[in-house]
């Protein structure tokens, strides 16, 4: 699974060096030669780093971490220094946890290779889990909320209407194409809570504004161009909807053969569920969780991402739970033991009773 991932996890890692240390070097075009195999030795002199080691570069790596959330910068006018200390040491545990990867607390190959996977820009921290919910079926809950839970606030039932810019978009893909894409994405997050979204030509007062961005765009969260960040969105009730302009952005694999091609609709489903008040997910499988390989599609909501909408918003009234049981059974998950031994308890009992009449 992992070797997919490598060569743009390289690529990633490549950015992140260059970028921060060599301004000379800090073209926003990496040329596509350097997206190589071979460069993962460039990495390779953090594998198996843990507390005590002093390796240089670690520096930048600790520069993601505080990117997302792990890790708060050193006093000012300090810099981040090479040595895996005993903070570094619980911003990677908290990673680990967060990503749902095995938690050691070291740089092993697992914890680099999510590294150095592209993602989406949002934080992964700075907001908190809400308090455990009641029913049976929320066993494997991973999802998570913004500060202080926003939501949009509207009338029920509610309609929120999304609009593309009239500037700031992508010629690679046809018009037709990308707003079929985000009619899908949206319609995702429809079938399950009682919202309708609705394309409006009015970009200035739709509530969803939609654009495509070449790094730095005046929010202070610029694009690092191919792979690395691929889109961020705000949560509510700002609607800003921005994706990196750099990507090579597909609705169709079939036709877009490029390594690097990064699904729309996938990454569209993705950035409403911040739009709408969720925040990043550790269950890998599901929607909200911040990684997406390229070439991948992941446009399924998980039960995970439907519980997460569905407390803040309601349940859509022809929602039923029925296609998601399965997933939440294959699922490695403690909570999809409760639920097979549910099923297995009931069939049993279905059967006692059959055997009784
Ligand atoms: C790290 O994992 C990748 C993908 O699984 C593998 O190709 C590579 O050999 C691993 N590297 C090390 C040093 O274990
Ligand atoms: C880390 O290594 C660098 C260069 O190898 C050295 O200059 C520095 O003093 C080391 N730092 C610590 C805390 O050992
Ligand atoms: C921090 O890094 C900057 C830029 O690399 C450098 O100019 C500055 O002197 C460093 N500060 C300290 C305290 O090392
Ligand atoms: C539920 O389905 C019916 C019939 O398809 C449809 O008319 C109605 O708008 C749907 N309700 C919601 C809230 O999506
Ligand atoms: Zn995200
Ligand atoms: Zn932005």
């Amino acid at each position: 699974m992992f070797s997919s991932l490598i060569s743009p996890a390289i690529f990633l890692l490549i950015n992140l060096l260059l970028f921060s240390t060599s301004p000379c070097l800090s073209s926003p075009t990496i040329p596509m030669n350097s997206y190589k195999y071979s460069n993962w030795e460039k990495f390779e002199t953090f594998l198996d780093a843990r507390r005590g080691s002093n390796v240089t570069q670690m520096s930048e790596l600790k520069k993601y971490f505080h990117r997302f959330g792990y890790l708060i910068k050193p006093q000012e006018n300090q810099n981040f220094s090479d040595v895996f200390d005993a903070k570094f040491e619980h911003a990677v545990i908290r990673y680990q946890a967060r990503l749902g990867l095995p938690i050691t607390g070291t740089l092993n190959n697992q914890t680099l290779v999510q590294i150095m996977s592209p993602r989406c820009g949002v934080r992964d921290r700075h907001h908190h889990h809400n308090p455990k919910p009641k029913s049976r079926f929320h066993a494997t809950r991973k999802f998570a909320y913004f500060q202080d839970q926003p939501r949009w606030n509207r009338g029920v039932p509610m309609t929120l209407t999304y609009s593309f810019s009239p500037v700031d978009m992508i010629t690679s893909l046809s018009m037709t194409n990308i707003r079929d894409a985000f009619k899908r994405a949206f319609g995702h997050w429809e079938s399950v809570i009682p919202v309708t979204f609705i394309e409006s030509d009015d970009y200035g007062f739709a509530d969803i504004k939609i654009g495509f961005y070449n790094g730095d765009h005046g929010d202070g969260e610029a694009f690092d161009g191919v792979l690395g960040v691929l889109a961020h969105a705000f949560s509510p009730e700002s609607g800003r909807f921005h994706l990196d302009a750099a990507e090579t952005w597909a609705v169709d694999f079939e036709s877009e053969k490029s390594k690097v091609a990064i699904d729309l609709e996938s990454v569209a489903t993705h950035e409403i569920g911040h739009l709408l008040g969720l925040a990043h997910s550790s269950v890998k499988e599901s929607v909200m969780y911040p990684s997406l390989k390229p070439r991948e599609k992941k446009v399924d909501l998980k039960l995970d991402d439907v519980r997460g909408i569905q407390a803040l918003y309601g349940t859509n009234p022809n929602f039923t739970v029925g296609g998601f049981l399965e997933s939440e059974i294959y699922s490695n998950d403690a909570g999809a033991f409760h639920l097979r031994t549910l099923i297995l308890f009931s069939t049993f009992f279905a059967l006692m009773i059959g055997v009784i009449l």
